[in-house]
């Protein structure tokens, strides 16, 4: 433990004393779980990609048939890095001697060597294809994916009556991933970091999963594109993790008096403990009457609302203070039982407690912050401080 301001003086009295912050190192592990590393079709170009991800390299290549393999990035070999070489056939090639290895990790050939040594194997990681992206699972205890814990098939999602993902990638230093994991409880971020205005809210915890349900409608006073060009429009969202870092939210909003369906998957992989990959990308259910390009420019623009509003995310993570012992208020959402929830993706499978995953449920008492912060708006609106972030 660090206190990272001076510690209580003894001799005042109670009513004096100060909080102090606590935080311990972030964990040396990395989550288990499956972790989105992108999507399909940028690893489909005939070339070797390179993913920094779980304090190591791997290498993604697609072989003859448009498999994606996942595989160790440093050579067996002599250590050189498969993500430089090309892809032969069924294996990617080595530039460093040209050594081949295929999506089993097992080394497939050696051009000028008589013959491969029997153990030349590498580790080759378990990859999941689904709704257009790559995951990868990760078990520090090397245990393959038990049945029940998996993504779930977007449903709409490759048909024609929805867009393609309009997708973003940030890589983040300087922050551990679990301080986007507490966005799923925190109300309030919403209003002042993501320009929404939250009127229902309620989270449910269970087993891999977390959810947070949101009703929110957008502040007059600021123009984003989630809203879609309506400062009156009304966002009902649900958003599950699905286990440590993949989340999908279903949101449907009420804009020019129409219904719009938008998914959105905010996903994150960690590079090491103090680094990660935050992706974020949206598809949108396309609308009768608007040609293809009008609904991809419709999701590109919700993916640019909520980039406005993770960057302002990202900007409180870099400067902020890890902190262990937040101090919270009534409206503040379930903070601790959500990190007992994000603590069993560290902890060996053995060691999960039901604490970690009986299912929790907890709703935000809301009225005190809505009229505050109609308030706020209609202050803003008085005082002409308005922004538009959509404008160009
Ligand atoms: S280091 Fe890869 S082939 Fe030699
Ligand atoms: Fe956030």
């Amino acid at each position: 433990m660090t206190a990272l301001s001076s510690q209580p003086d003894t001799t005042a009295s109670h009513e004096d004393e100060i909080r102090v912050i606590e935080a311990a190192a972030p964990p040396e592990r990395f989550a288990r779980g499956w972790h989105c590393i992108g999507l399909i079709r940028d690893f489909t170009d005939g070339e070797p990609h390179q993913i920094d991800v779980f304090g190591t390299s791997l290498v993604v290549f697609a072989d003859s048939r448009g498999k994606l393999n996942v595989l160790d990035a440093y050579c067996r070999h002599m250590g050189g890095n498969l993500a430089q070489g090309t892809i032969k056939g069924d294996s990617i090639a080595c530039p460093f001697h040209d050594w081949r290895w295929n999506g089993k990790g097992k080394c497939s050939d050696i051009p000028y060597a008589r013959r491969v040594p029997p153990l030349a194997r590498t580790r080759a990681w378990t990859t999941l294809e689904r709704n257009g992206q790559l995951f990868v699972w990760n078990d520090p205890e090397g245990n393959p994916p038990p049945e029940d814990v998996t993504i779930p098939h977007i449903e709409g999602y490759g048909t024609d009556e929805w867009t393609d993902w309009s997708w973003k990638t940030l890589r983040i230093k300087g922050s551990h991933c679990r301080e986007i994991v507490d966005n799923v409880v925190d109300m309030a971020h919403f209003f002042y970091v993501h320009y929404s205005f939250p009127r229902y809210f309620k989270n449910v915890f269970e087993g891999h999963t977390a959810t947070q349900y949101m009703r929110s409608t957008g502040r007059e006073d600021v123009i984003v594109g989630t809203n879609y060009d309506d400062p009156n429009a009304e966002l009902q969202s649900e958003a599950t993790y699905f286990g440590p870092s993949y989340m999908i939210d279903w949101l449907e909003s009420q804009a020019n008096g129409m219904t719009i369906n938008t998914v959105l998957i905010n996903c994150h992989y960690p590079v090491s403990n103090n680094e990660f990959v935050l992706q974020y990308g949206a598809i949108v259910k396309k609308l009768p009457g608007l040609s293809d390009e009008e609904s991809a420019g419709m999701a590109a623009q919700f993916a640019e609302g909520v980039e406005l509003g993770f960057e302002q995310d990202v900007e409180i993570w870099k400067n902020k203070a890890p902190i262990d012992n937040p101090l919270l208020s009534e409206e503040d959402g379930p903070v601790y039982q959500l990190r007992r929830w994000y603590k069993q993706f560290y902890v060996d499978s053995a060691e999960v407690t039901d604490d970690m995953t009986t299912r929790f449920e907890f709703e935000i008492d809301t009225t005190r912050a809505v009229s505050n912060w109609r308030k706020e708006v209609d202050e803003n609106i008085a005082a002409g401080r308005v922004i538009n972030s959509t404008a160009p």
